[in-house]
């Protein structure tokens, strides 16, 4: 199986370019599903996420097209077939075929998504919301199959900001009979650049990036282009390795506004940043200031930056603390980081990690145990001092484009081996 082989400990300097964001790429190309025409999205990350939404997209008959960093999607001849368990498993956005689907035919026949195992992961706000909207669902065991005769608009309550959720919510109220509000709507960056799509392909969408999102149903969608806003997870996970590693490292192509609350942190660290709209320059310092950090919704700390930053309180002098509020199961990195020499306690049943720092690191074996895991793993193998192998890096791989020659080209030795 392929590994990740990493010699640590050496300074990173130039120029990474930011990729498209996995988790609006995910949400825009089922998106399309909603018209009969092509829809044309560009700077989309080349992933493993992204093959897998084009693999069930071509089992529904749509004509996709890839080419280099743009997809095109015509969805006129697509047949409901059902998404198998195989297909579903895959990703946690195989999610966004509910709503698609639901939209496009009043039916889907699918099983509970896949994704990180970071926590339970319901998916109870979708479908309560599909009800809202006039659908019938029937769940047995991960088997769901979702009907309606038709969608009519409604006002949905959500009981938490779910991104998931708002979304796929979105792609089943745009073509619905009548008005949907959706209250407590969360305000991730990606669902405005999925109402932008949607709204450009002739939806009626306000208030996205907002709690409260008003969508008037419309009959007819048509052909649209839109960008991929920059990844700002995979920006953020730069920013952490520039604030460890960096001499003049510039991160391009990102949104600042997009990770404040990332670089708020680095800041109080003391990391200097030069910031621009879109790009930041960083540099390391020797003495980093332990930090507290609580995971919320936009635009609170990121839960997906959480673990790549556990990495980085290790190299920070004094007692760090992550307080994680989103997910029950988000900490399963720091066996990983203790055996690169992370000290770390777990409390609040399994809530809190508290991170004791500085400590060494030293190369050794670990495993990517999920996709930000893995992040925070190949974070701290750049730090340690020798070789650090990681496995199971197909986690790494669904969610950062390029990220071996991004890191090459700044001067890591990080390598895939057999
Ligand atoms: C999305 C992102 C993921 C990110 C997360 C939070 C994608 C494909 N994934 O995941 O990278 O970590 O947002 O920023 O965009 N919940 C329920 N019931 C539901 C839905 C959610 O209880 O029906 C709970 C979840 O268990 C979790 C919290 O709400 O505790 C947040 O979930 P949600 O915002 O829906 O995240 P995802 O859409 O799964």
């Amino acid at each position: 199986m392929p590994r990740i082989k990493i010699e640590g400990g050496h300074k990173l300097s130039g120029t990474i370019s930011i990729s498209g964001a996995k988790n609006s790429a995910v949400a825009l190309i089922p998106a399309a599903i909603l018209c009969d025409e092509e829809v044309t999205l560009n700077n989309v990350p080349n992933i493993s996420d992204v093959d897998a939404l084009e693999s069930i997209l071509i089992h529904l008959n749509a004509d996709v097209r890839r080419t280099g960093e743009s997809i095109s999607v015509n969805c006129k001849n697509v047949i409901n077939n059902k998404i198998t368990e195989d297909m579903s498993v895959k990703l946690r956005a195989s999610y966004y075929f509910m709503g698609a689907l639901l939209s496009k035919f009043k039916s889907v026949d699918m099983y509970f998504p896949g994704g990180c195992s970071i926590g339970s992961r319901p998916i109870n706000l979708h479908l309560d919301g599909f009800k809202k909207l006039g659908a019938t669902v029937i769940e047995e065991g991960n088997h769901f199959i979702i009907k309606a005769d038709t969608l009519k608009g409604n006002e949905i309550n959500l009981d938490f900001p779910s991104v998931g959720a708002t979304i796929n919510l979105i792609l089943a109220a745009s073509k619905a009979d009548g008005e949907t509000i959706i209250n407590n709507a969360a305000h991730e960056p990606e669902i405005v650049n999925v109402a932008d799509l949607l709204n450009k392909m002739g939806a009626h969408i306000e208030g996205a990036g907002t709690s409260r999102i008003v969508i008037s149903g419309v009959k007819y969608l048509h052909s649209a282009e839109e960008k991929v806003i920059p990844d700002r997870i995979e920006a953020g996970t730069y920013l952490i390795i520039g604030a460890l590693l960096g001499k003049n490292l510039v991160i391009n192509n990102l949104n600042s506004n997009h990770i404040m609350s990332l670089i708020n942190k680095l800041e109080e660290s003391g990391i200097p940043m030069g910031i621009k709209n879109n790009s930041i320059l960083v540099n390391t310092i020797d003495n980093k200031k332990a930090l507290n950090i609580k995971t919320e919704v936009f635009p609170g700390f990121v839960t997906d930056l959480q673990q790549p930053m556990a990495a980085y309180l290790t190299q920070c002098n004094g007692i760090s603390t992550i307080h994680e509020t989103i997910y029950e199961n988000r900490f399963q990195n720091l066996p990983e980081l203790a055996k690169l020499g992370a000290k770390y306690e777990i409390k609040d049943n399994n809530r809190k990690a508290v991170i004791y720092g500085k400590t060494m690191l030293h190369g050794n074996e670990v495993i990517a145990t999920d996709l930000r895991g893995g992040a925070s793993v190949l974070i701290a193998a750049l730090v340690a001092s020798g070789t650090t192998y990681i496995d199971d890096i197909h986690h790494i791989l669904r969610g950062y484009e390029g990220i071996i020659d991004k890191l090459r080209n700044v001067g890591a030795k990080i390598e895939i081996v057999e």
